[in-house]
């Protein structure tokens, strides 16, 4: 893209004071700018600015409040004997015919653990002190010696941690998988908005952008070719976890089959939360229609209600576990996603090409959520596990959710395998496990 095209797009939607600094940049910078430019998305930013808030209620003219039937609770089914058997078969069957992928989304900030680099690296085990990518990737090697059959693993990062993140894998041998199995890709950034609808310069030759969020992970997969390799592989079902939580049972054989045996397109796995207000999005049933909601966006009449049997009647939170059918990723990639609207403060430039920070949001970023899709499945699967097996996420550096939580779980969860296998272990001693030796 050179000045005159930047130019020209830029005024034909309402931004061209982007380049007010132009005549003070050096080459460099104005190589950069332009490079920055060319990567926006115009429809897509036309469409962020029809969600603020000024635009959609002007536009409206009456206050923005629609009308939606009181959400209920969906099936959720417990796998047990027989059916539990059946389904773990199933997906056995799957992964040993090469038909099973593994995704993973590695683009978040890890702000609330005050962690710099990617999440993933983060030290996580007890012992080793070996990353949470560690504990992921050996995971997906073992589904591979198991069944002889490469499991490809895709890992999305954001623009700001892709070099760490593969310089992690690299510095770690690829955790001993084959280098071709692994595909990393970037999620989209998108530029954020003043709360009349300007993008924003941080500097005077940089537009302020963040990462679209996890839903970004459809267009990312399309662009990237990573779609085109899952389908050149033969990939059917698509496992999909979030980097926080290494107590995850990745591509387990049980979840895999009963989604095969389903027909679903999108399955979930959920487990009952831990206290009504428990942090973890939830799905509800809008008439036929599946939706998550997340927590921030609960009642606390909904967050308490009880059901006949006396337990939460909203009983199931998503620990973001999810199986989808590789079909149904690509016919989604298709179209645009919802978009989540956040209020922020974000530094920017004034007329002299200073920089002002902000004393209270002043702006708004965008993102889209993966779970936005579940609306759009043909059908769907709820699949119920035990939270202290699968889910204890690393979100907090203290209290709660936080690495002493998780290596206590982690901990907890390798003394019941090993007991299982007749090997006990001392009550004080710190343990660590690698997953494929399990
Ligand atoms: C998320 C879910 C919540 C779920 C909970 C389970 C959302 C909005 N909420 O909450 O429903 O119950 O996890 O732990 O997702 N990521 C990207 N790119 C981005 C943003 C995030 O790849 O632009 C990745 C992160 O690296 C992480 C995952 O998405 O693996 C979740 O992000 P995070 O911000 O930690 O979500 P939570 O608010 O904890």
């Amino acid at each position: 893209m050179n000045y005159s095209e930047a130019k020209k797009v830029l005024e034909a939607n309402g931004q061209g004071y982007v380049l007010d600094f132009w005549g003070k940049l050096g080459v460099k910078a104005r190589k950069s700018l332009l490079a920055q430019i060319a990567t926006i998305d115009f429809t897509e930013l036309a469409r962020c600015r029809s969600m603020l808030p000024a635009f959609v209620c002007s536009k409206a003219e009456k206050p923005c409040v629609k009308r939606v039937a009181a959400p209920t609770a969906p099936k959720v089914a417990e796998l047990k004997g027989k059916a539990y058997a059946s389904a773990v078969t199933a997906g056995a069957k799957e992964l040993s015919a090469g038909r099973v992928g593994v995704l993973l989304v590695a683009g978040g900030q890890g702000s609330r653990l005050g962690y710099e680099g990617p999440k993933g690296a983060y030290p996580i085990g007890p012992v080793t002190d070996k990353p949470l990518f560690h504990f992921h990737a050996r995971k997906v090697l073992a589904k591979t010696l198991k069944y002889g059959k490469s499991v490809p693993f895709y890992v999305m990062t954001s623009e700001a941690n892709y070099d760490a993140t593969v310089a992690c894998f690299k510095e770690n041998g690829w955790f001993g998988l084959d280098r071709k199995d692994i595909f990393f890709f970037k999620q989209g950034m998108w530029p954020g908005m003043t709360e009349d609808g300007k993008i924003i310069l941080d500097e005077p030759g940089h537009v302020f952008m963040s990462p679209d969020g996890h839903g970004g992970l459809l267009a990312a997969l399309k662009n990237s070719g990573a779609l085109a390799d899952m389908k050149k592989r033969g990939v059917k079902s698509v496992f999909f976890f979030q980097v926080d939580n290494p107590l995850v049972e990745i591509a387990d054989e049980a979840f895999i089959g009963y989604h095969v045996q389903s027909k679903s397109e999108y399955s979930l796995k959920l487990c009952a939360k831990r206290d009504p207000f428990e942090k973890v999005g939830m799905p509800m049933k809008f008439g036929n229609v599946c939706k998550m909601v997340e927590y921030t966006e609960m009642t606390d009449e909904q967050c308490k209600r009880k059901g006949k049997d006396g337990k939460l009647y909203f009983l199931y939170g998503s620990p973001a576990i999810h199986v989808f059918d590789r079909a149904f990723l690509e016919r989604e990639a298709m179209k645009p996603m919802p978009l989540h609207l956040a209020h922020k403060k974000i530094a920017y430039l004034d007329d002299n090409g200073e920089v002002v920070k902000p004393s209270a949001p002043n702006a708004y970023k965008f993102e889209k959520f993966i779970f936005d899709i579940l609306p759009d499945a043909k059908k769907v699967a709820f699949l119920a596990f035990d939270q202290k097996e699968e889910f204890s996420p690393v979100k907090n550096a203290e209290g709660s959710d936080s690495p002493a939580t998780c290596k206590a779980d982690m901990q907890a969860k390798w003394r019941r395998q090993l007991a299982e296998r007749g090997i006990l272990i001392d009550g004080d001693a710190v343990l660590e496990v690698d997953p494929c030796s399990l």
